[in-house]
């Protein structure tokens, strides 16, 4: 493959981290925001994760957009306009480029990214790769209102990109949230959203607990990430990874179980853990494809064609957004 760098390096203020830690772990029960998972040990070790052989989105989303690249690009139409939201290092989106002719390929490209430094390398090599683009990376926090540079003469229609099934570690009234936001920025365009599928449990639980331990890794990266920027003192070993498929709520759900009794510092704080207690980590709903299909009209796009893999592990929508809304 190219690599799938679904998620970027997040560079955010220690002092932001420590605050959402500190408030998240104030909280019953206790959670922490899922975006600090990615310094740049996070951002390594989701890469890992992303070539798991249990971890089964990251390749049946490529190959359904690499299988379906025709079919995407007619919807995408000539000479567009991409913005990618959470672009990380630009790969995916190579396979939306590639399956144009030369005079229809898309004119301009907005990754939208909250990391800059992690954006402007990433941009340097696609602007290498294929000269006729203009790519312009714009660092932002995408689930904010943001204003896009007007659409030059000679451009398409705007089309955003959302791989990953990232929609689905947003909580619900958040997705819906963004879908609105996406729907304005792309008025008279449309959207391209990768949404991973409701399956089997057995399945979903592998694919966050694998039999190597990348993903426990990951997760207690953020107990390191707190030692590392803010001195706390977590021990390791003294916390579990904890993944499990909630049905009720069709999502997977991250924790990190504390393995006995004990007081943890950060900053001078103290924090008393109870044996068993647990620090919710993440959230990764999983669709229905009808589901995602309403989620979309809710937020005021018309769905169109949707595409996904043989055993329906993984889905990719087309949604129109109307011009008039
Ligand atoms: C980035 N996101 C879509 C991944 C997911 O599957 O929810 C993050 C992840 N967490 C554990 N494994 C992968």
């Amino acid at each position: 493959m190219p690599r799938a760098r679904a998620r970027t390096t997040t560079t955010v203020e220690p002092s932001e981290f420590a605050r959402d830690l500190m408030a998240g772990l104030a909280r019953t029960p206790r959670n922490v925001p899922p975006k600090y998972f990615y310094d740049a040990a996070g951002s390594a070790l989701f890469d890992g994760i992303c070539e798991l052989p249990e971890y089964y989105p990251t390749r049946t989303e490529l190959r359904i957009l690499a299988e379906r690249a025709p079919e995407i690009a007619a919807q995408i139409g000539p000479r567009a306009e991409l913005v990618e939201f959470g672009a990380g290092s630009l790969t995916k989106v190579r396979l939306l480029f590639d399956a144009f002719k030369a005079e229809d390929a898309p004119r301009r490209y907005l990754p939208i990214d909250i990391s800059g430094e992690h954006l402007e390398g990433a941009a340097e090599r696609l602007r290498a790769d294929y000269p006729e683009l203009v790519v312009q990376p714009i660092v932002a926090d995408y689930t904010m209102p943001l204003v896009l540079p007007a659409t030059g003469a000679g451009v398409g229609q705007r089309v955003g990109f959302f791989p990953g099934s990232t929609i689905g570690n947003f909580h619900p009234e958040e997705a819906l949230s963004f879908m609105q936001l996406a729907a304005r920025l792309l008025r008279g365009g449309g959207m391209l959203v990768g949404v991973d599928l409701v399956k089997e449990p057995s399945r979903l639980h592998a694919a966050y607990n694998d039999a190597q331990g990348v993903t426990a890794a990951f997760n207690l990266n953020l107990l390191l990430r707190a030692n590392r920027e803010l001195g706390a003192d977590f021990d390791l070993d003294a916390f579990g990874h904890y993944a499990f498929y909630n049905p009720l709520l069709q999502r997977i759900e991250m924790h990190l179980v504390s393995r006995r009794a004990q007081t943890v510092s950060i900053g001078g704080e103290r924090f008393e853990f109870f044996e068993g207690e647990s620090i919710h980590t993440e959230n990764s709903h999983k669709f229905t494809v009808e589901g995602f299909r309403a989620l979309a009209v809710r937020a005021g796009f018309r769905p169109g064609p949707v595409w996904t893999d043989e055993a329906r592990l993984f889905s990719v929508h087309w949604l129109h957004a109307p011009a008039a809304q």
